[in-house]
């Protein structure tokens, strides 16, 4: 399996603290099943202090070394949407998935950003394919899952995190999690682990517990075909999505139709 989004590189962000854990991390991951890790540290969020790529790239090679044959580490960013994104993008300041053409993009946990069609759109522009990394833990996407279908429709790939699928996350990330897979609104399982025993790089549980819902060949497809692709930058085949139509009316759309 490849892991497309992890916080597996040392004292850079609230990731791994010592080279120690991280490489605690990688022989989890190892055991797990995970063969590629795609090490991506918080970028624009108060989290770090947004490493340039060159600082990414050496840190990559530290860790590698490191690490040795039980991962491949490849470099990245998990970027924090602001309206500056695409400016930072041109600039070279972020860095993309194995320097290639997809960028791992987050939401603020509680609301969608005004605007953030706009500014993905300003990014597939630079030809640079934005996924949208764990909506299912943004609270008004789980009150909303459409929200998320109608990214899907502008070329948004959309990442959910394993651990959301065994409901360590709780049962509204659980749910919308799985209303996503099933409205074929989802082309990654990452795991975002961030320490060895807390947020842990496991993905298998993730992956059977999609496997439940969509069937083994599909879940396969969310943790190996479609990473391989972006790791490479290749383009990554995108199902329609299925409309969501049952969703719970809000105070304002029963007052304005
Ligand atoms: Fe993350």
């Amino acid at each position: 399996m490849i892991d497309i989004h992890s916080h597996i590189m040392p004292d850079i962000d609230d990731g791994a603290r010592t080279l120690e854990e991280a490489v605690a991390m990688a022989e989890v991951a190892a055991a797990d099943g995970i063969r590629q890790m795609v090490s991506t540290p918080h970028m624009f969020n108060g989290i770090s202090n947004n490493p340039e790529p060159s600082e990414i790239l050496d840190r990559v090679k530290k860790l590698q070394d490191a690490v040795g044959s039980l991962l491949k580490i490849l470099p990245g960013n998990e970027v924090h949407i602001s309206h500056e994104i695409a400016e930072q993008a041109k600039a070279n300041r972020v860095t993309r998935i194995n320097n290639r053409n997809y960028m791992l993009v987050e939401f603020p946990q509680l609301t969608v950003p005004i605007g953030a069609d706009e500014l993905f759109y300003k990014l597939q522009l630079q030809s640079i394919y934005p996924i949208l990394v764990h909506p299912e833990r943004n609270v008004q996407i789980q009150n909303r899952p459409s929200i998320v279908q109608a990214f899907v429709e502008r070329g948004v790939l959309i990442q959910v995190t394993a651990m959301s699928l065994t409901g360590d996350f709780g049962g509204s990330a659980r749910q919308t999690a799985e209303k996503l897979l099933r409205h074929n609104c989802v082309h990654f399982l990452a795991t975002d682990c961030h320490r060895a025993e807390r947020r842990p790089p496991i993905l298998s549980r993730g992956r059977d517990a999609a496997a439940q819902i969509i069937g083994a060949e599909r879940a396969r497809r969310l943790v190996y075909e479609n990473p391989l692709a972006v790791v490479n930058g290749e383009p990554v085949e995108m199902e329609s999505p299925i409309p969501f139509t049952k969703e719970k009316k809000g105070l304002l759309s029963r007052f304005f139709g």
